[in-house]
């Protein structure tokens, strides 16, 4: 090595020996007499001292042709400081400068190489490696390796065994769009890169794998937002001769040891709650439980008063936004418009003040009597100081925007804290959803998860009935992991496939080697993927994937550093026999 000790190591303990460091200027501090430098690495900085009359002149001026993010080798003496910093580890000694040489210098950097910079996101990432130097970032990434680790280290411990399988497979019907990769040596024909690799972990179940895992990649070309990437990382598990209860005990165990383990953070035992619940009390499938403020269904309460607006309405929904009754006239009317705003979508928003003085006053009194008022208090359990929010209309949109709300009010009311952290399993998913435009039934999970047994009479009577053996782990409101129980049986697998619009040609094309394999002796089973980026992002407390990932897309789905993606020559394009002309962006 071209050094002795790294930029994090030395302590008082080393005191009066001699070191060898390496790494990057961060600062240099010249004040004539006497001049530092910061020199950072990996694992931390080092003060380095070079002082008149002590250090050579030629050293002084090496250290003054310095510039920031030059690379450095200094060799010197160990010294307690005079000036201690209780900031840095390495803050009570520093480096007095016998030998000084530059390995490289460097460019002024874009931005600022330190915990906040000034560079924009698309600086940033157009100069991912030198963002991948600060602190925060190359922290995330530490984050992500030893949840990596502790994922192996786990799944091995339960006899997991990690098996890869293929990127250039054939699409997968996971429910979003394919990458597709033509084939030059078929002409005409295209590999899909896999969405997911479910059905080949099923297949490898059929194998007598018993279990498996893989921490893979997988690809899908949807649009993009904080939480989803392009190509992002699953976590990704399949087990034989299981019932839903231990996959969902053993992943249970496996979030809680990496809570433990790269954490320190004892996870609370999940709780669970059917979809139907997760709807009826959050309006979504995936709440965030940091916090209470649950829906209070109010339908029966306020129709038939002469208010048209719930008189009218499929249901009337409210949540008690404790603390909140003093909220100012001008701040409802905010939040009035900011539940009105196109993405939320709201026609109105309906508030019931509980004053500190016992007294109810709402938005709609011409209507109601306090008498009236008191009823919706004692359902939505208020108190003096409280005040209710109520939405109302269609029943699947108002509980929609009523979430919305809840999770707003959540975070003004500074109720989300990233360093809390709250699990769920929600259960028992609809096995499908009904497609409007296409008029037609899509599986809501994929096309291979059984239906509840019990339910497998509503396929043909009511199929919007039927639930599913699914289920998704959800921390802090968001999807980290989703999972179900398989069909196992050709003839079920055969009978889903029709429900969910495949003729028997087409099945037989898609998916004929599932169903063929299904016929050599497959065993029940069933499995979970896991969102490792998300996973990361939620430990990191942060609400995006993108820093915990060395080198993500941007919104647009673009590599702003490798400028990708783009066109190709004439040739490539002949050679892969596509013929369509690619206009240049
Ligand atoms: P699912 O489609 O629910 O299930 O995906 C599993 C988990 O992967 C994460 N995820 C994503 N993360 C980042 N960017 C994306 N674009 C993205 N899409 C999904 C989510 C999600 O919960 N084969 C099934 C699993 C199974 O049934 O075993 C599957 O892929 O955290």
């Amino acid at each position: 090595m071209l050094r002795t000790h790294t930029c994090g190591e030395l302590r008082l303990a080393d005191a009066n020996t001699t070191a060898t460091l390496t790494g990057w200027v961060q600062t240099i501090r010249d004040k004539g007499g006497v001049l530092w430098i910061d020199l950072r690495d990996r694992y931390g900085i080092t003060q380095l001292l070079l002082e008149d009359g002590q250090t050579a002149p030629e050293l002084f001026t090496i250290a003054r042709s310095l510039g920031r993010e030059f690379v450095l080798k200094a060799t010197g003496m160990v010294i307690e400081r005079k000036s201690k910093n209780p900031n840095l580890p390495t803050g009570d000694i520093e480096l007095k400068v016998t030998a000084l040489k530059i390995l490289n210098p460097a460019k002024l950097p874009p931005f600022l190489i330190d915990d906040e910079t000034d560079g924009g996101d698309d600086l940033r990432l157009k100069y991912r490696y030198l963002d991948l130097r600060r602190n925060p970032v190359r922290r995330n990434l530490e984050l992500r390796h030893r949840m990596a680790q502790q994922t192996r280290l786990f799944m091995d411990g339960q006899n997991f065994i990690e098996v890869e399988t293929p990127v250039l497979i054939k699409s997968t019907p996971e429910g979003a769009r394919d990458f597709v990769v033509p084939s030059r040596m078929n002409p005409g024909e295209f590999y899909a890169l896999p969405q997911s690799p479910q059905t080949f972990k099923q297949l490898l179940m059929v194998s007598g794998f018993d279990r498996y895992y893989q921490i893979v990649k997988c690809f899908r070309d949807e649009d993009l937002r904080a939480d989803r990437q392009p190509e992002f990382t699953q976590i990704d598990c399949e087990m034989s001769f299981v019932e839903q209860e231990d996959i969902l005990q053993l992943f249970e165990g496996l979030i809680r040891h990496l809570f433990k383990t790269v954490k320190g953070y004892d996870l609370a035992e999940v709780p669970r709650m059917t979809y139907a619940d997760a709807m009826r009390l959050y309006g979504s499938d995936k709440p965030d439980t940091r916090f209470g403020m649950e829906f209070v269904e109010l339908t029966d309460l306020v129709q038939g008063k002469g208010f048209g607006v719930f008189d009218s309405a499929e249901l009337v929904v409210g949540i008690n936004a404790t603390g909140c009754a003093s909220y100012t006239r001008k701040q409802i009317d905010e939040l009035t418009d900011w539940v009105k705003r196109p993405q939320i979508g709201a026609k109105g928003l309906i508030y019931v003040r509980h004053n500190e003085d016992g007294t109810l006053k709402s938005s709609v009194d011409k209507f109601y009597s306090e008498e009236d008022l008191k009823g919706w208090s004692e359902r939505l359990n208020t108190k003096p100081g409280d005040l209710i929010l109520i939405i109302s209309g269609d029943a699947n949109k108002a509980r929609k925007q009523l979430n919305e709300l809840r999770l707003e009010m959540g975070s003004r009311l500074g109720l989300r804290d990233p360093n809390v952290f709250s699990a769920l399993w929600v259960l028992d998913f609809p096995l499908f959803e009904y497609g409007e435009e296409e008029q037609r039934w899509f599986a809501m999970h994929h096309p291979f998860t059984s239906p509840k047994p019990e339910d497998i009479p509503l396929l043909d009577s009511d199929p919007g009935a039927a639930r599913a053996n699914a289920y998704d782990l959800v921390i802090n409101g968001t999807e980290v992991g989703g999972g179900s129980i398989r069909i196992f049986n050709r003839e079920l697998q055969a009978r889903m496939f029709s429900l969910l619009g495949f003729s028997d040609d087409e099945a037989k094309a898609q998916f004929g080697f599932l169903l063929d394999a299904f016929e050599y002796g497959a065993p029940p089973h069933g499995g979970i993927a896991f969102g490792f980026d998300r996973l990361c992002s939620i430990f990191g407390g942060a609400d995006s994937i993108r820093d915990f990932i060395a080198f993500p897309k941007n919104n647009s789905g673009r590599d702003v550093m490798i400028d990708s993606p783009s066109t190709i020559s004439p040739a490539q394009m002949q050679e892969l026999s596509i013929t369509t002309t690619v206009s240049n962006k």
